[in-house]
């Protein structure tokens, strides 16, 4: 099994794809390619290529080349929800903070979400103005909010929330987190999120930080390195560029 993306971040992309190309022909063996997603690996099972489940609900939801290019970092997310549930963790997942809902909607399918006695709390502020501290999303707009909550209509355990991490979690939100999915792209509502919600994750819980181990996002690890070694905790960085922590 190969995966060959030309999606990466930071490069100059004709030279830099020709050059990996170039890097592929010279393997002994063309098998266990990844590229993309700032990946190069070779040699490697890709198991989650073998899961059918996975692969269908990564198919469905795929909806640009980028979605396509993360896909082992969505194998790791839909593996720790799928981890919380069969060792039977107690608690919700959240995400924050879910955009399109596309990574949710594929551990949703992944893990049968539907027929589970856990609600998902899925965040976002699904609209961005020039004034806020992160980045804008390209489908930002005054309608996401409702396409999300559309997304999810089949699924009455999945709960939709506009509003401003942390503030809004003081309004909405789980006693008790099983799994939970943090990418807000900034540290003050990074750190916010932990503030309100680490106490909530139950013992075996896992906590995905999507932006941690990404250096133009360095400020978040920054912060979130003392602020989780306080509490005796310690960020694993993946090589897909998030960060897993096991309470
Ligand atoms: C990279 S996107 C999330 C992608 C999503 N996790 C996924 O996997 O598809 C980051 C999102 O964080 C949201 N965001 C940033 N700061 C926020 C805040 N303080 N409260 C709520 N949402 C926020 C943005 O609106 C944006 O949609």
């Amino acid at each position: 099994m190969n995966f060959l993306s030309s999606v990466f971040f930071g490069v100059k992309p004709e030279g830099f794809v020709k050059n990996i190309q170039g890097a592929i022909d010279n393997l002994n063996t063309q098998n266990g390619v990844f590229t993309g997603d700032n990946l190069f690996t070779f040699g490697r099972n890709l198991g989650f290529f073998e899961d059918e489940k996975f692969v269908n609900a990564w198919r469905g939801v795929v909806e640009t080349p980028i979605e396509e290019a993360i896909v082992w970092r969505l194998h790791v997310v839909a593996w720790a929800a799928k981890s919380v549930i069969s060792r039977r963790v107690p608690g919700d997942f959240v995400e924050c903070a879910c955009y399109k809902g596309g990574t949710a909607r594929l551990v949703a399918d992944y893990t049968d979400f539907k027929d589970q006695d856990r609600t998902y709390y899925l965040y976002d502020l699904f609209e961005h103005d020039p004034s806020m501290a992160h980045h804008a999303m390209p489908e930002h707009s005054k309608q996401l909010y409702q396409r999300v909550v559309d997304r999810f209509a089949d699924m009455s355990n999945v709960r939709v929330t506009q509003g401003s991490v942390p503030q809004v979690l003081h309004e909405v939100a789980p006693e008790r987190v099983a799994f939970m999915h943090i990418d807000l792209n900034n540290a003050p509502a990074e750190i916010g999120a932990l503030e309100v919600l680490f106490d909530r994750l139950s013992p075996g819980g896992i906590l995905i930080l999507d932006d941690y181990g990404w250096l133009g996002y360095r400020a978040q690890k920054l912060a979130e390195d003392p602020w989780l070694a306080a509490r005796g905790y310690h960020v694993l960085e993946l090589p897909t560029g998030q960060g897993l922590v096991f309470k």
